[in-house]
């Protein structure tokens, strides 16, 4: 089968990346609950290329590492335990798990082994194409970062980023829960946040600062949650000037780039050591099925209506779409066309 694989660490996807045509497909004799799924999309997340540039190339389980976490596609082949619902012929789409991905069993393939627990039908409202990014990393991301705010309508909702993969799909949940929303984008993609439900887009490069103007436009802390899909620390360094004393920052932008620093700065540290008066939260999504059906049932119910597409390449141009997500400017997904 084709895969995409890791042929040396680094931070740039073209040196980093290899398409190998001869790769066995894996798991002929499915065991458990496992499912083989002949994959006709993947999604791309810039968690991929912390994976790429991260894990050594040279550890035994990563000679033929394929990297990705989305995927979309039909089961082809089923164990013994993997129950009625994802029977052969089923749409399935999900995210692998981190320990798949670690071990290089990404998505960037024509097929996947995946317990069935890890995935969702595909939303009848949806194709697989669009279902790939919604049922994956960023709807199941959206999914933990609402369970985390506990959003109650009428209370006002500002959303940094919103109009990336996660922000364009928290965006519409959080709307469809009745909250007042401020989308914070570039311009350009203001008309889109606007059509997702936004009441009102923020363009940050106009108001330079951002936390300058949202303290006058919030003047004395009127904001209930703060979701940072983009990694401001000034927004969060500065949320006593726009967020309710009990209001919520809730951030997913850590990890390895910038060290678990934001969490011990602005989590642990007290008050009187210089520590922000406000709830920080920094989320972590370990991909699970119970998130991608979630996303999935926010489709079935018309919370997600959308789910926005900045581009989609064909498996060869792995690279190039890697390139464009490197940008860090997505409307959406980009997503990757894997097989027929
Ligand atoms: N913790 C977790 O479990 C978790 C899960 C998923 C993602 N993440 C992280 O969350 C972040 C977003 O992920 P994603 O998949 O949504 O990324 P993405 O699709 O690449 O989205 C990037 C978005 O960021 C916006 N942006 C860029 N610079 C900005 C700035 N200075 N201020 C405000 N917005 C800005 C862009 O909007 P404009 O083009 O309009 O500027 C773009 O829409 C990434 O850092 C990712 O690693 C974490």
């Amino acid at each position: 089968m084709k895969a995409w694989v890791v042929v040396r660490n680094s931070t740039s996807p073209k040196d980093a990346l290899q398409l190998k045509t001869d790769l066995p497909v894996p798991a002929p004799v499915m065991t458990g609950n496992n499912i083989l799924v002949k994959v006709s999309h993947a999604a791309l997340n810039p968690a991929d290329m912390h994976f790429m540039n991260v894990l050594p190339t040279w550890l035994p389980f990563r000679r033929t590492a394929t990297p990705g976490l989305d995927f979309a596609g039909e089961v082809v082949a089923t164990g013994p335990a993997a129950g009625d619902e994802f029977k052969v012929g089923a749409q399935v789409a999900a995210a692998m798990g981190t320990i798949h991905v670690t071990f290089g069993k990404g998505a960037l393939a024509e097929y996947v082994v995946v317990p069935a627990d890890m995935v969702s039908l595909k939303p009848e409202a949806m194709t697989l194409g669009q279902a790939v990014g919604v049922c994956g990393v960023a709807g199941q991301t959206a999914a933990i970062m609402v369970a985390a705010a506990d959003i109650k309508p009428n209370q006002k909702v500002m959303i940094n980023g919103a109009s990336g993969g996660v922000g364009s799909v928290l965006l519409q949940v959080v709307k469809a829960k009745g909250a007042v929303v401020y989308a914070v984008c570039s311009a350009s993609n203001a008309a889109m946040v606007k059509r997702l439900g936004a009441d009102e887009a923020i363009d940050y490069n106009a108001h330079d600062p951002l936390e300058t103007f949202v303290a006058e436009k919030f003047e004395g802390g009127q904001l209930d949650i703060i979701f940072d899909c983009a990694g401001s620390q000034p927004l969060y360094s500065n949320s006593p000037r726009y967020l309710k004393p009990q209001g919520k920052f809730i951030s997913i932008v850590g990890g390895r780039t910038q060290g678990i620093v934001p969490y011990v700065r602005n989590k642990l540290r007290p008050v009187f050591l210089g520590g922000t008066p406000r709830e920080f939260q920094l989320l972590g999504l370990f991909p699970a099925g119970v998130y991608a059906r979630q996303a999935a049932k926010w489709v079935d119910e018309g919370v997600i209506k959308e789910a926005p597409i900045d581009s989609e390449f064909p498996m060869e141009e792995v690279v190039q779409a890697y390139e464009k997500l490197a940008g860090k400017h997505a409307k959406g997904k980009i997503v990757i066309k894997v097989s027929a």
